[in-house]
């Protein structure tokens, strides 16, 4: 039986996300399941680099093309030097944000401009191949909870906390249908809620789908 997998979180700014894959990953390794968390952009020495090109400077700095070549461009070296050998190791890893992340920022987040499913897929298949997360918990809210709660929690605003709420409306839209299209691999869950029940909503997910699979 499998014992190790690859989990997920995504979801618009402020849904709790790195909250929640800490708490799974105490969760796991409560139970003896030996846990790798990290995150995207990032979770690597060369991909930590390149996210501080993504996350800071003006609002439009970069096109939107380039800005997704730079996400996968992190994408690979935390994929290399990060996910896949912590998985070769029997280590479960659980990140915050992966691919559904640029589907939906990238694709979708910027509406007219965005580059559309297509093209996200196709870069995804050059990049990452056939490889693909075990479970990918979709933590959603209202818009205005959401973007309201990353604008309290530091003063260092990331590029995107910046964007208007119509981008942010595209983005909770995006990661729903996301979910809808791979119900298997994909689960939403109420990230309105308190921190404790959420995360024990999550831990079932897991139970149920992974672990007792
Ligand atoms: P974080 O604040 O959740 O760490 O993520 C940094 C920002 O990067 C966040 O606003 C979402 C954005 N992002 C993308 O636009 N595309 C991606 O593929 C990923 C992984 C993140």
């Amino acid at each position: 039986m499998k014992r190790n997998f690859f989990i997920t979180f995504e979801g618009g700014e402020g849904t709790g996300k790195s909250t929640q894959a800490r708490l799974l990953a105490g969760f796991l390794e409560k139970q003896g399941i030996s846990c790798e968390l990290t995150r995207e952009p990032g979770g690597s020495a060369g991909a930590e680099e390149i996210r501080e090109l993504v996350v800071k400077g003006a609002v439009r700095r970069w096109d939107v093309m380039t800005e997704a070549l730079l996400m996968f461009a992190a994408r690979r070296d935390h994929l290399v030097n990060t996910v896949w050998p912590a998985l070769a190791q029997g280590k479960t890893v659980i990140c915050d944000r992966f691919a559904d992340s640029t589907m939906a920022y990238q694709g979708f987040g910027y509406a007219d401009e965005g580059l559309g499913r297509q093209t996200v897929e196709s870069l995804y298949q050059t990049v990452v191949g056939d490889f693909k997360p075990d479970l990918t918990v979709i933590l959603d809210m209202p818009v205005e909870h959401g973007v309201e709660r990353a604008l309290r929690r530091d003063a260092t605003v990331n590029r995107y906390e910046k964007m208007g709420l119509d981008f942010h409306r595209n983005l909770r839209q995006a990661f729903l249908d996301i979910a809808a299209k791979e119900p298997n691999r994909c689960a939403v869950v109420d990230a309105t809620g308190t921190i404790d029940g959420i995360h024990a909503q999550v831990a079932a997910l897991v139970q149920q789908r992974l672990l007792k699979a």
